[in-house]
C-alpha cells in the first residue's frame, strides 16, 4: 500500500514527544494529524515547523461553530500550511459551504467533513434525537458534505464500501477508527501508562465502529488516520512499516 495514504495521528500532550516521533518516522507516512490536544498544548508554531520540514499536516480542527467563525478558522489553517483540516458535517450545509469558500484561498488545502465520531453507536445518536442508525446518518452527512463542494468525509472502516459507492472515486474517503489485529506490532507495545499502551489484538480503543486499516483500504478509503497502534508502539517504524505493507 502506498505509505502517503497513512496518516499519522501525532495525539501528545507534550510537542517534545510530537517531535521525537516524527523524527523517527520522517518521512515513512503521508501525513502527520494535529488535532486539538496538541495543538492546544505546543501551538500552532508545531504546524509551521512540521510543515517547513515538508510533512502533510492534517489539522483535526473538528470545526462546529457559526459559518464566520469557521471560516475564519479555515483562512488560519491555511495560512499555517496545512494540506487538510475538519469541520463537523452535523453543522449543516452553511458552515461547510463556509469552509469550503474560505479555503479557495489555499488550492493545497482539503476540507473533510466529519461525519459520526468512530466512537458513536446508534444508541448513543438516538440519545441526540437521531432516529437514524449511524451507517444511514453516515450517508446522509456524507451526501451533504458532498453537495457543500467538501474534498471528503471522516468516517469509519465500516462505512467506507458504501461511501465510495455514493461519492464516487474522486472524493477523499478517510477513516479513523483502524485497530490491528492480533501480532500487528513488531517490536511489541509499550507497557499501558496512564496514556495507555498501543492497541493490541482487536482491542477496539474506544472505537465503537472500528477495522483493520488493510479492511478500510480494500473497501475504498483513501487515507487511513493511525494513532496508538503505531505513536505507542515501541518500535513506531516497525509498526507503521506493518502497515504499509499490508498486513
Ligand atoms: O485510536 P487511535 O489512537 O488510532 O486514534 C487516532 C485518531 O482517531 C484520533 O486522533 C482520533 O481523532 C480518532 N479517533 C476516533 N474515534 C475514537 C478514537 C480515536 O475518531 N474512538
Amino acid at each position: 500500500m502506498d505509505s502517503r495514504q497513512v496518516i499519522v495521528a501525532l495525539d501528545f500532550d507534550d510537542r517534545r514527544a510530537a517531535e521525537a516521533l516524527v523524527r523517527r518516522l520522517g518521512g515513512a507516512c503521508g501525513a502527520y494529524k494535529v488535532g486539538l490536544e496538541l495543538l492546544t498544548a505546543a501551538g500552532p508554531d508545531l504546524v509551521r515547523e512540521l510543515v517547513g520540514q515538508g510533512h502533510e499536516v492534517f489539522l483535526d480542527l473538528k470545526l462546529f461553530e457559526i459559518p464566520h467563525s469557521v471560516a475564519g478558522a479555515v483562512r488560519a489553517a491555511g495560512a499555517l500550511g496545512a494540506s487538510m483540516v475538519t469541520v463537523h458535517s452535523m453543522g449543516g450545509t452553511g458552515i461547510m459551504a463556509a469552509a469550503v469558500e474560505a479555503a479557495r484561498d489555499f488550492p493545497g488545502l482539503r476540507v473533510l467533513a466529519l461525519t459520526v465520531v468512530t466512537s458513536m453507536t446508534g444508541s448513543d445518536l438516538a440519545d441526540i434525537g437521531i432516529a437514524a442508525g449511524p451507517d444511514e446518518q453516515v450517508l446522509r452527512l456524507a451526501r451533504l458534505a458532498a453537495e457543500a463542494g467538501c474534498d471528503g468525509v471522516i468516517a469509519s472502516p465500516l462505512e467506507a464500501g458504501r461511501l465510495r459507492a455514493l461519492l464516487g472515486p474522486e472524493h477523499l474517503i478517510v477513516t479513523p477508527g483502524v485497530t490491528l489485529p492480533d501480532g500487528a506490532l513488531p517490536g511489541g507495545t509499550l507497557p499501558d501508562g496512564p496514556r495507555g499502551g498501543a492497541l493490541r489484538g482487536g482491542e477496539a480503543g474506544g472505537h465503537a465502529r472500528a477495522g483493520t486499516p488493510w479492511a478500510a483500504f480494500a473497501a475504498g478509503a483513501s487515507h487511513v488516520v493511525v494513532g496508538r497502534s503505531v505513536t505507542r508502539a515501541t518500535d513506531p517504524v516497525a509498526a507503521l512499516r506493518r502497515i504499509t505493507a499490508g498486513g
